[in-house]
């Protein structure tokens, strides 16, 4: 069964087609980073003029690498929040064309559940219950999967979500736009010497990282910062560490069989690797391609919903706030 998803939530316009839920056949992703680099972070009226132009192509893409045509699909998926609503808006309303005009089940998706459901693109196993760390530029957190479709949030971001903190603390380091790949590669080059506070929050699951990045504003501002590679690794190490101990605590509180990890931060090589170590039970990541926005981990979402009877009407609508639950 083959699905076809459109993704435009923020500033990738992307198409990809998924069969059975796991197998890639293709995944389509126009990116407008150097487009929004210029004005060092996303310009929302700037993205939905681009998904405009870039839709269509990238759909056309999708089909053709895939080799299918509008006959072999079972279903249209596409991303209905959260996100920036003009954005959303044009891969909303390509769906419905998509959907009406060759009479398919369309299928609305929460982004945050795709991007749980990369981990289903490729052979990997999944024993329910996992526990998901599904860390993003707009969201953070920990989420109990008893089943397909059945979500607990154990803990979610107080303020800032962990991929915002990166892109802030990267802005004050002077490192660039999109700031989580600026910050892993300067703190290639760097130590960890910086002491920076952690929000541990005891007796929460919830995360909090304004004030890591404000200590590092501080420390700036003072001028004591003599190495951003330095201030990269002791920043990225500081995030990561709660972000890990936090995660592997909640996993064996729940006694859950396996952990799974989610959204742009996850491809962060130091956070993998550091989740593999400490953690007593088998870690799945998806590859760093499926971590960062996609179409593909919308198609398998997708395809859940679909066997689950959980189709939309043509009055499908954008949710720009849309939550996890
Ligand atoms: O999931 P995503 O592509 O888009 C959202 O749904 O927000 O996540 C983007 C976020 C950005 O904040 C970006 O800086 C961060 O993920 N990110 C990273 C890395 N790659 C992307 N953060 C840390 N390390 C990385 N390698
Ligand atoms: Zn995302």
């Amino acid at each position: 069964m083959k699905i076809l998803a459109i993704e435009t939530s923020c500033d990738e316009t992307a198409a990809a087609v998924v069969e059975d839920g796991r197998k890639m056949l293709s995944n389509q992703i126009a990116s407008q980073v150097e487009i929004h680099a210029r004005y060092g972070g996303v310009v929302p009226e700037v993205a939905s003029r681009q998904h405009l132009l870039s839709i269509i192509p990238v759909l056309k893409e999708a089909m053709v690498e895939a080799d299918v045509g509008w006959q072999d699909l079972a279903g249209v998926a596409v991303t209905i929040g959260p996100g920036l609503a003009g954005s959303l808006l044009v891969g909303v309303n390509a769906a419905k064309a998509a959907a009406m005009a060759h009479n398919l089940p369309l299928i609305g998706v929460n982004h945050l559940e795709g991007h749980l459901y990369a981990n289903w693109l490729g052979d990997k196993s999944i024993d329910f219950p996992v526990v998901c760390l599904i860390v993003s530029g707009g969201h953070s957190g920990l989420v109990l999967v008893r089943g397909h479709g059945d979500y607990a949030v154990l803990g979610r971001t107080r303020d800032d979500a962990a991929g915002e903190a990166f892109d802030k603390a990267a802005r004050i380091l002077g490192l660039g736009y999109p700031g989580g790949p600026a910050i892993e590669q300067a703190a290639k080059g760097g130590t960890v010497s910086i002491p920076l506070p952690r929000a541990w929050l005891k007796g929460s699951n919830d995360f909090s990282f304004s004030g890591v990045k404000t200590a590092l504003l501080r420390l700036a501002e003072a001028g004591k910062i003599s190495s951003a590679a330095d201030a990269a690794a002791s920043f990225q190490e500081a995030v990561i560490d709660v972000l890990v101990t936090k995660t592997v605590a909640v996993a064996k509180e729940r006694r859950v069989k396996q952990v799974l990890l989610a959204g742009g931060v996850a491809s962060n090589a130091m956070l993998r690797q550091r989740l593999a170590e400490k953690s007593p039970l088998p870690v799945l990541v998806p590859p760093p391609i499926l971590c960062t926005d996609n179409a593909a981990m919308i198609a398998a979402c997708g395809y859940y919903r679909l066997q689950a009877g959980k189709t939309n009407g043509l009055d499908l609508d954008v949710t720009p706030g849309l939550k996890l639950s």
